[in-house]
């Protein structure tokens, strides 16, 4: 029987996410990956009871993670079930909606119709009354914002969640989904961006649009799925992301990308942490950042990644040779 550890709050540190009362981890695991129906069940289990452990009570979902769709929901129901179920009261469990998810007109975008539906399958399958977190996964150029903030203040007042959040939306979409909310009487819990070294959008305006408003901020992705990292140095190794993920593909490893990464790597080496930790402690110098949520396909890699928490400070010349880096060389999209 599982029982977690006693000192699971003693280094994590907890920041509030914009002016609500919700403190996220610094570090968040996300479930993307990993913990589909084609993964171990076992190690899945392992990797959610170690980040519980090392304080980590905030667990990232969507309808749609897997493969197959919503199997990595299931997955996450049966460690709640089996392990950390009593501990309900200590975690912050998100989902969202809002890519394909069923066939037909329904099961897509950003309806009512698809986004109260969905709720109430997530909730199904993670055995769950209420998610603490239900975000619209992306904006619905064909929706009115209005119905699609209707429905997550919906799924707010119906019980089924705590909080209402956005993720993918730009900072006039962003503006948008606030003040309407606003206007329902909800506030925006959080923002979900895809933020790291490699991928700085959220820079050129969007962070300002969530400082003015005073909303929570959370970066998926900080390590550019694994590239920010020492995985991919000397090949594509057969049990990595580029090899068994579409989303990530080798071809995106050029020798450019791997200049960098290495560049990348040597400035974290005088800093005394792995590339994956300054990559992390990067992600986090932005006051704006409530926190980073991480992947992992083993548990290894969050002791590692958790560790970065212990220098999060950057100098100016740290900072301006990381600018260097990036500037001079090719972009990886990932
Ligand atoms: N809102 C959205 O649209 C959206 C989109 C994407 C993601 N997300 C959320 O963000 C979460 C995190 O995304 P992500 O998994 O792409 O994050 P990430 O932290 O950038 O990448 C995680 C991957 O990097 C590798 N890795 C992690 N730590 C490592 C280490 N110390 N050394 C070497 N390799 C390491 C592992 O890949 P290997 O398999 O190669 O070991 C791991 O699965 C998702 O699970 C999801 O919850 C949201």
């Amino acid at each position: 029987m599982y029982l977690a550890r006693e000192d699971r709050y003693s280094s994590m540190p907890y920041r509030r996410s914009g002016r609500s009362g919700i403190h996220l981890p610094a570090l968040s695991l996300g479930l993307w990956h990993n913990f589909g129906g084609v993964d171990k069940l076992s190690n899945s289990r392992a990797i959610t009871l170690r980040a519980f452990d090392l304080g980590i009570t905030h667990f990232d979902l969507a309808n749609n993670y897997g493969p197959p769709p919503g199997s990595a929901e299931s997955t996450f129901g049966q460690v709640l079930a089996s392990d950390l179920g009593v501990y309900r009261d200590e975690l912050i469990i998100s989902t969202k909606a809002g890519y394909d998810m069923w066939p037909g007109p329904y099961g897509d975008w950003g309806s009512r119709k698809y986004l109260l539906a969905s709720l109430d399958q997530s909730l199904r399958r993670m055995k769950l009354d209420y998610v603490d977190i239900f975000y619209s996964h992306r904006p619905d150029p064909n929706t009115p914002a209005e119905e699609t903030m209707a429905a997550l203040d919906q799924a707010v007042r119906s019980g089924k969640a705590l909080y209402a959040g956005i993720s993918n939306y730009d900072s006039a979409q962003t503006k948008r989904a606030i003040e309407i909310l606003r206007q329902l009487g909800m506030p925006c819990l959080i923002h979900q961006v895809k933020y790291s070294m490699f991928h700085r959008t959220p820079e050129q305006g969007l962070f300002d649009v969530l400082n003015q408003e005073q909303v929570g901020c959370i970066a998926f992705s900080p390590l550019a799925q694994g590239l920010l990292t020492d995985r991919y140095l000397t090949g594509v190794p057969a049990d990595s992301r580029a090899a068994r993920s579409v989303f990530l593909k080798p071809e995106q490893i050029t020798p450019q990308v791997l200049e960098k990464i290495r560049g990348l790597g040597e400035i974290a080496k005088q800093r005394g942490q792995t590339l994956a930790q300054m990559a992390i402690a990067w992600a986090l110098r932005n006051p704006v950042m409530t926190g980073v949520i991480i992947g992992a396909s083993r548990p290894e890699q969050l002791e590692q990644n958790v560790s970065a928490l212990k220098n999060l400070a950057f100098s100016n010349s740290e900072l301006s040779a990381i600018d260097q880096i990036l500037a001079t060389q090719v972009k990886p999209h990932a």
